[in-house]
């Protein structure tokens, strides 16, 4: 890198570094454009991404079709607030429930506000449709849970930097560990309880998979007790891990999805890759029974549903189904944890892979608390490739969905070549 352009980035992260809150630590490289699959530094260097934002650059960076729909949209009607209708709403209130086969959507913005959404209407059908009594509604979370940032939802968490100092908390909220029956089991035995929500996959806590079967299970239960069951898929969701939606099991679509899924939550959170990345896009899907306990007045958001969200969000879901991106991210999925599992059998720095389709982790043989994988994603930065660890010795490979199998080839080998040329 040239000096000017070095010192140019140094210069833009002092800048974040002085003037903005440091709640972030970010790796030490600054973008400044992208397209698909690549990400480009300051300096002009390309990089494959893979972290597509958390997941939420599913259809891969800038794609034109979402930037088209966000240009168009910009230049007509931004922003009415929902104390008017507007000309977009309507129509991708439409085309998002018959998208994924519900009644109703309630739209918002970020994935935790869509979180939020969904704990108010569990609580909301506990007392109207359930009967349960005022303020004793309870809600199962699994341990080891990421569902946003607001205080109500870190309430839920048991990661001590999410919550540390930052009590006192929510209450009406009880935590299992996941991917643990019995545990449910016995927790439905409170008549109380009004709702489970759960993460298909636990993204943030390091691409846990539960077992095979658990969430149909889980569902199960959950109806047996007419309790709601709540999936939380604003990372795993919209063709992320190889389906459309991590819920969808072991539905019977094969190339192409056929919307027939194992299971269908109760309450859908959708997030992210709603909008391919491009704008703040969530939404909570449920059908009549539920969300018609909600009136007028008593849950809202001055930015849901404007009509420059509905447009790009149309154009994001159209692009995951014009190209399948599922059905690529199941593809590519296969090879990628193939290629990383031979790693692992080659190198003592790799003790696991695991994942579902394009949302798979690495584990670093390390504490915890050591530096190494950190230290590792540094050092795949240098070479061309962008991840960055989940907690300590974990690193999530979650590249956007529209990649090629020449591509995924071209970044197994830059992954294999600095693992095994890492030195700890
Ligand atoms: C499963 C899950 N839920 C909710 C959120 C929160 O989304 P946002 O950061 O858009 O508020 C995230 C973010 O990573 C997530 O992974």
């Amino acid at each position: 890198m040239e000096s000017s352009v070095k010192d140019r980035s140094a210069e833009l992260m002092q800048l974040e570094d002085r003037y903005g809150a440091h709640n972030y630590h970010p790796l030490p490289v600054v973008l400044s454009r992208g397209e698909g699959v690549y990400v480009w530094d300051a300096g002009g260097k390309q990089y494959y991404d893979f972290l597509s934002a958390y997941s939420a650059v599913n259809q891969g960076h800038c794609h034109p079709k979402i930037v088209d729909a966000l240009k168009s949209q910009a230049e007509i009607l931004t922003l009415t607030s929902r104390a008017f209708y507007n000309d977009q709403l309507g129509p991708y209130e439409k085309y998002i429930t018959k998208y994924f086969n519900y009644d109703k959507v309630l739209p918002m913005n970020t994935g935790v506000e869509a979180v939020e959404t969904a704990l108010k209407l569990c609580r909301k059908w506990a007392y109207k449709v359930k009967g349960i009594p005022q303020n004793e509604a309870i809600i199962i979370f699994a341990k080891g849970n990421f569902h946003g940032r607001t205080l109500s939802v870190i309430s839920a968490s048991v990661d001590p930097d999410a919550r540390n100092d930052y009590g006192p908390f929510m209450t009406g909220y009880q935590l299992i560990d996941y991917n643990d029956l019995d545990a449910l089991k016995l927790a439905l035995e409170n008549k109380h309880v009004a709702g489970f929500i759960v993460e298909p996959i636990q993204g943030e806590a390091g691409v846990f998979v539960p077992d095979e079967g658990y969430l149909k299970s889980a569902y199960d239960l959950c109806k047996e007790k007419n309790v709601l069951f709540i999936a939380d898929e604003v990372q795993t969701g919209i063709a992320r891990t190889g389906k459309l939606l991590a819920t969808c099991g072991n539905c019977d679509c094969h190339d192409s999805c056929l919307r027939k899924p194992e299971i269908k939550p109760d309450i859908l959170v959708l997030g992210k890759a709603l909008s391919g990345g491009v704008f703040p896009v969530s939404a909570v899907l449920a059908n009549d029974n539920i969300m018609m306990t909600m009136k007028p007045g008593e849950h809202g958001s001055t930015f849901g549903g404007n009509p420059l969200a509905c447009a790009v969000a149309i154009a994001a879901l159209d692009v995951v189904e014009d190209e399948q991106l599922q059905a690529n991210a199941q593809k590519l999925g296969n090879i990628f944890r193939e290629r990383m599992q031979a790693l692992v059998e080659k190198s003592d720095l790799v003790t696991l892979v695991r994942g579902k389709g394009l949302l798979n982790a690495i584990v670093i043989n390390d504490s915890e608390d050591s530096k190494t994988a950190w230290n590792i994603c540094v050092a795949l930065k240098e070479n061309g490739l962008l991840a960055k660890p989940t907690h300590g010795n974990i690193i999530r490979f979650a590249p956007p969905l529209v990649m090629t199998e020449e591509q995924l080839d071209d970044c197994c080998s830059i992954i294999e070549k600095t693992i095994l040329d890492f030195q700890v």
